[in-house]
């Protein structure tokens, strides 16, 4: 989620720098900072807080070079501060370094870098990096930057200056995307950012590294070399790679070639999915890792009750863990509006854990909710997408979602991370209470296998785009849902609600005969989440219901379940997975149903009226 940005040429490189972060500002921001090489001296800045923050500091104090990198950073591990901010460097104004990525062997090779006598001044695995180059430097930065990353496990986009040697900016790349802005014209300039929208005020043209490869850039232009094929004798071969020309406008790169940021965020879930989860599954022990909740060991080992507080589709995401929890872990669980919850003198002890859960860490209600809980004495935990955010900070520990910035209002991808980390909370509680190897295991597995599920389920964008058409003009929406897919119904209904304001309720399915049929004619759409579970003859009985009275039924289904084919007037597939895990599937056709019609509509789809993203107030 981070950004990096370099530049060599004959320009000033600090205005070049500035606006190719505020380029990937919608990236999300917690701190920055830029490193400027002038005729061998080094100049460093660096703030926490918006972009804004670092240009106040850069305006009183200038830096003068016209060769720089600069980096934004989203955190991830380690609080956004200033001190955490890149770029970082080995001490002395050697190795100024940004990076994007986790540098997985860190705490070994600083331990090894430590007994050589190097000193540390930041928790952060980037700094190790710097120190590792500096320790192997012997008056080539390539070289260096080449025979340092061989020792490294994990993945890394890099952008690295020296003033031992000068006039060059050496940048390499695994796992984390690099590109280089080749000099437009005449002009002797060259280019390196993580996201192309950082360079195209300057250049279309540009070349993107691929993993595993080193660049070496100039004011003259680039070479890139691979870098398995840096040998003992520290020579190279040089590739040829063609350069690309850039034809998207920014703000179409902005949101990743998507129409809009819902969207790129509804499609990004594999991805999102996969970081929630990412080194926290333990397959041997069918288990789960979450190191944030350290501090929490004791009270998890001996709660009594917990205690959901949430607001929106948050809230949501906390009915799914009720059930998970419930059933799974077999601890009671309330789910509580945090407006609720404030204001009525809850019953909380030390034995009760209260979670809030927010993806923007900020909403008002939801942390004056802790507050209340921490006030009588509970123990309150935070599941929580914005790193240092209030809640984060003010919890006695936590899990973050890592679903990077979520921009659309409608909430989308934070409610696949929370439910993701949902499941795996619920496994370490389970485990520590009962629930068998065996169980755990079948879990796990699950959940491995969610990402490429997910992905089956956005394939059916096409579908559900044309079912859209038919529904667009309705003023009406019913969604029914049981068990695990009850929450789902709801969210499914806030999600049309919310962004083409078309009316929608969500209901337990079965409840469904004490109230809504009534509304029901050809006029009253109905969703119903009814994949292959527990309650789904139960939920086929409802169908059934709703169409001998007329209605028109659209049905969420397990892939290969034909018996809806025929009854219901549209059947959509999704693939199989356990029960507990079916929200993570049958909620991403109802967010493209969403979509598709507000689409239709003509409503903005990411900034709908009187919503706003993180709502401060109460
Ligand atoms: C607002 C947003 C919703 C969100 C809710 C809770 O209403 O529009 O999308 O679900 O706040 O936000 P949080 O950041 O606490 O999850």
């Amino acid at each position: 989620m981070c950004g990096i940005v370099g530049y060599i040429g004959a320009r000033k490189a600090q205005p070049i720098l500035v606006e190719g972060l505020r380029r990937m500002e919608y990236r999300g921001y917690d701190s920055a900072g830029i490193a400027v090489l002038d005729d061998g001296e080094i100049q460093v800045q660096k703030a926490a807080g918006r972009l804004a923050v670092l240009e106040r500091g850069l305006a009183r104090d200038p830096l003068t070079g016209n060769c720089g990198i600069g980096h934004t950073r989203w955190a991830t591990h380690g609080p956004p501060t200033t001190v955490n901010a890149h770029p970082h460097s080995a001490g002395r104004g050697n190795v100024l370094l940004v990076h994007n990525g986790i540098i997985e062997n860190y705490e070994t090779l600083k331990a090894r870098l430590v007994e050589l006598g190097h000193e540390f001044h930041t928790e952060t695995d980037t700094e190790v990096l710097c120190h590792l180059i500096d320790e192997v430097y012997d008056g080539n930065l390539e070289h260096a930057v080449a025979s340092a990353l061989m020792r490294v496990e994990g993945a890394f986009g890099i952008a690295v200056i020296d003033p031992r040697d000068p006039d060059k900016i050496v940048v390499a790349r695994r796992g984390s995307p690099l590109l280089i802005g080749v000099g437009e014209g005449e002009a002797n300039e060259t280019f390196v950012a993580s996201d192309v929208a950082a360079v195209l005020d300057h250049t279309r043209q540009v070349v993107y590294l691929d993993d595993g490869e080193l660049a070496v850039l100039t004011r003259e232009g680039h070479e890139i070399h691979s870098l398995s094929d840096y040998g003992p004798s520290g020579t190279f071969n040089r590739v040829e790679r063609e350069v690309k020309h850039i034809d998207w406008d920014l703000e179409r790169i902005e949101k990743g070639g998507y129409d809009h940021f819902m969207l790129k965020e509804i499609f990004e879930q594999p991805s999102t999915i996969r970081d929630a989860m990412r080194g926290r599954l333990l397959e041997d022990d069918g288990s789960a890792r979450l190191g944030g909740l350290r501090h929490l060991e004791e009270v998890l080992d001996r709660v009594e009750r917990i205690v959901f507080t949430a607001c929106g589709t948050s809230w949501h995401a906390a009915l799914v863990g009720e059930y998970l929890i419930e059933d799974i872990a077999r601890i009671p669980v309330e789910v509580e509006y945090a407006s609720e919850f404030r204001y009525r003198r809850p019953i909380v002890t030390e034995n009760t854990l209260v979670v809030a859960i927010s993806q923007s860490g900020e909403t008002a209600d939801t942390l004056a909710a802790m507050r209340e809980a921490k006030r009588q004495g509970a123990p309150v935990m935070g599941i929580v997408n914005v790193v240092g955010s209030s809640i984060a900070r003010e919890s006695d520990g936590g899990v973050y979602i890592h679903s990077g910035p979520e921009i659309g209002v409608a909430s989308t991808k934070a409610f696949t991370g929370q439910l993701t980390v949902l499941a795996l909370f619920t496994l370490l509680l389970a485990r520590k209470r009962g629930l068998s190897l065996l169980e755990g295991r079948k879990l796990v597995a699950a959940l491995e296998e969610i990402p490429a599920s997910v992905e089956k389920a956005l394939a059916l964008d096409a579908q559900i785009a044309t079912i859209a058409e038919e529904y667009q003009r309705h003023a009406n929406a019913l969604y029914l849902g049981r068990g695990y897919n009850f929450p789902v119904a709801l969210e499914g209904a806030l999600k049309l609600k919310e962004i083409s304001y078309v009316h929608a309720e969500g209901y337990p399915a079965a409840e469904m005969k004490h109230g809504p049929i009534a509304l029901i004619d050809e006029n009253m759409p109905v969703v119903f989440i009814a994949p292959s579970d527990a309650v789904y003859p139960k939920v086929a009985a409802n169908i059934e219901e709703v169409k001998a009275r007329g209605g028109r039924v659209i049905a969420i289904v397990t892939e290969g379940n034909h018996d809806l084919d025929g009854k219901a007037d549209h059947v959509i597939p999704v693939p199989a997975t356990m029960d507990p895990l079916q929200p993570l599937l049958t909620v991403i056709p109802l967010q493209l149903l969403a979509y598709h019609i507000a689409l239709l509509r003509g409503c903005d789809v990411d900034m709908p009226r009187n919503l706003a993203k993180s709502v401060t107030v109460e």
